[in-house]
């Protein structure tokens, strides 16, 4: 599979807020070689479809209910993959486990996002608020976010990027998520921008950022 030029599909469940920070910056011209071609959810009422059909960007909503067995399920997910030259995979808030049998045909190829420093606070259970609840009732000073390859275990793939974000004693679970999420919206396209420039290096669990000058005005 190529490394250069992304051809994106963005699987989204929800607002989709990190899909338009994505897709923003790519419109602005600070990612260049890439675009986004399909966003794929299992949630109908997902923002990111409402998102991608705003921007004329084909959309498929695909859940593991309208199929007999999972096989036939990722068998469709991969058709469409291919049918739209698909060689990347952005993760944006998406709800379902992907299986190995997408993972292994686009290794290193799938991101996601977490909104917390793992591999602390991420695994089965955390996600959404949970998350951030359980970095506060851990008395964390400092959460953050990553972006992290995806691989066959859930919140556990090399990590491309990390970022803190402080904690403070007046913190909600929603304030906090608020101020991580913000963070989000800069490192996601960061990264993004990183694997379509090339510099994205993937050994076992180590990356590493060729020509480092991370940072997307630069
Ligand atoms: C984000 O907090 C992300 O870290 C997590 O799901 C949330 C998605 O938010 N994986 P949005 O749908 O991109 O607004």
């Amino acid at each position: 599979m190529s490394n250069r030029y992304l051809n994106i599909a963005v699987f989204a469940s929800g607002k989709g807020s990190n899909f338009r920070a994505i897709l923003n910056a790519i419109k602005a011209g600070k990612i260049q070689d890439a675009r986004v071609v399909l966003v794929i959810s299992n949630n109908s009422d997902a923002g990111a479809l409402v998102t991608a059909r705003e921007n004329n960007i084909p959309t498929l909503h695909i859940s593991r209910m309208q199929f007999l067995a999972e096989e036939e399920f990722n068998g469709t997910l991969l058709e469409k993959l291919k049918e739209y030259s698909v060689n990347f995979i952005v993760l944006a808030g998406y709800m379902k486990k992907v299986d190995v049998s997408l993972i292994r045909v686009f290794k290193n190829r799938i991101v996601n996002i977490h909104p917390a420093l793992l591999p602390k606070f991420g695994g089965s259970g955390m996600y959404g608020i949970h998350v951030h609840e359980a970095v506060i009732a851990e008395k964390e000073n400092i959460s953050g976010v990553t972006v992290h390859i995806v691989d066959e275990e859930y919140d556990h793939g090399p990590i491309v990027l990390q970022q803190t974000v402080p904690v403070v004693d007046s913190d909600t679970p929603e304030s906090l998520a608020a101020r991580v999420l913000k963070v989000e919206h800069e490192i996601y396209p960061e990264a993004v921008k990183l694997f379509a420039e090339g510099r994205i290096k993937v050994e076992g669990q180590i990356v590493t950022i060729i020509n480092s000058q991370v940072g997307i005005n630069k």
